[in-house]
């Protein structure tokens, strides 16, 4: 019998759960071992590595977060640690390591991988920020913008008792992902991402010629990376003439009740993962698509930079211009 391993790594996302179940009862029925990882590469470096059972999986699904922790290693990216780390899969004797996070993470798997022989890995692409490239989907995004969603609704209802403009600001880290979508499926009046360049003037023209004819509110949402959120309230303010409020996500964006997506596509990632390690492919990521699954090798996936798709793109710069 051979033994499986998982850990999450970076930031944690809702779906990471789903997947430990999945892992847990999947590696079982294909006749493996399963073990959990605890906090991430760092508990691979101190061997906090324990056998899982169903038990350990039993209701979990509900929940955000990840049972087994998380981290982002500093530690990892030497290498007299991940010699550590390898002896100790070793010492559980371990062939198989299953890694969930963003491109980070999977640099640090690549890495790994160079460095030891008889293990095989394999990276699920889990990140709100949906901004790994070769995939076109990141386990936890859905109910990122699922909770966004809901945040944005309840902004609306006292946005339009008053008159105000209310700024949101989503995180993504580089990418405008979750920020354009959250603002075309809100119906917000602006969204500022990195990828789409703006002027500041189209939107002042647009928006008095709005109020001229009646508008009382607006929604503006702003990507993290941008790091203007205050000034654009404060423009809101000064070039719009209306009252303005701040609102940053943060880190509630990480959490939720995992949506019934991001549960089946834990599932997915999941059995794609053993599946394709079983099968002998090693030291992939598996990628979605329209086209559906894929395995693609690491250094396809974390070491390219992540394109935003043509068509969204599109739809994204239909804000700054006419509306
Ligand atoms: O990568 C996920 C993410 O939530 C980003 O959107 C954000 O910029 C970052 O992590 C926040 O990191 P931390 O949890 O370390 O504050």
């Amino acid at each position: 019998m051979k033994n499986i391993a998982i850990l999450c790594s970076g930031g944690d996302v809702s779906g990471m759960n789903a997947a430990l179940k999945r892992f847990v009862e999947y590696s079982i029925a294909k006749g493996l071992k399963p073990y959990f990882v605890h906090n991430g590469y760092e508990g691979l470096i101190d061997n906090t590595i324990t056998e899982a059972g169903y038990e350990d999986v039993a209701g979990i699904i509900v929940n955000g977060g990840t049972k087994i922790r998380s981290s982002r290693s500093k530690r990892f990216m030497e290498e007299r640690y991940r010699r550590q780390a390898i002896e100790n899969l070793g010492q559980h004797d371990i062939g198989y390591l299953v890694v969930l996070g963003g491109d980070g993470s999977f640099k640090g798997m690549q890495k790994m991988g160079e460095e030891s022989s008889g293990i095989g890995f394999c990276g699920i692409p889990a990140t709100i920020d949906n901004d790994i490239a070769g995939t076109e989907y990141c386990l936890g995004v859905d109910t990122a913008l699922n909770v966004i969603k809901y945040a944005i609704d309840s902004i609306r209802d006292t946005a339009s008792s008053f008159s105000r403009a209310f700024v949101i600001e989503a995180m993504g880290r580089e990418c405008g992902y979750l920020t354009l979508v959250s603002a075309l499926t809100s119906g917000a009046e602006m969204c500022l991402i990195p990828e789409i360049p703006y002027d500041l003037n189209d939107y002042k023209i647009r928006f008095q010629k709005e109020i001229e004819e009646g508008r009382e509110y607006f929604i503006a949402l702003v990507s993290e990376a941008l790091e203007n959120t205050e000034q654009i309230a404060q423009w809101f303010e000064e070039e719009i003439g209306i009252e303005s409020r701040v609102m940053v996500l943060g880190h509630m964006q990480r959490g939720g009740n995992p949506t019934v997506h991001d549960r089946l596509m834990a599932f997915h990632f999941v059995t794609q993962a053993i599946d394709g390690l079983l099968e002998g492919k090693e030291s992939t990521v598996i990628c979605y698509s329209e086209g559906g699954f894929e395995h693609k090798h690491i250094e396809e996936v974390a070491f390219k930079k992540y394109k935003m798709k043509e068509d969204l793109l599109k739809l994204g710069m239909e804000f700054g211009s006419h509306q």
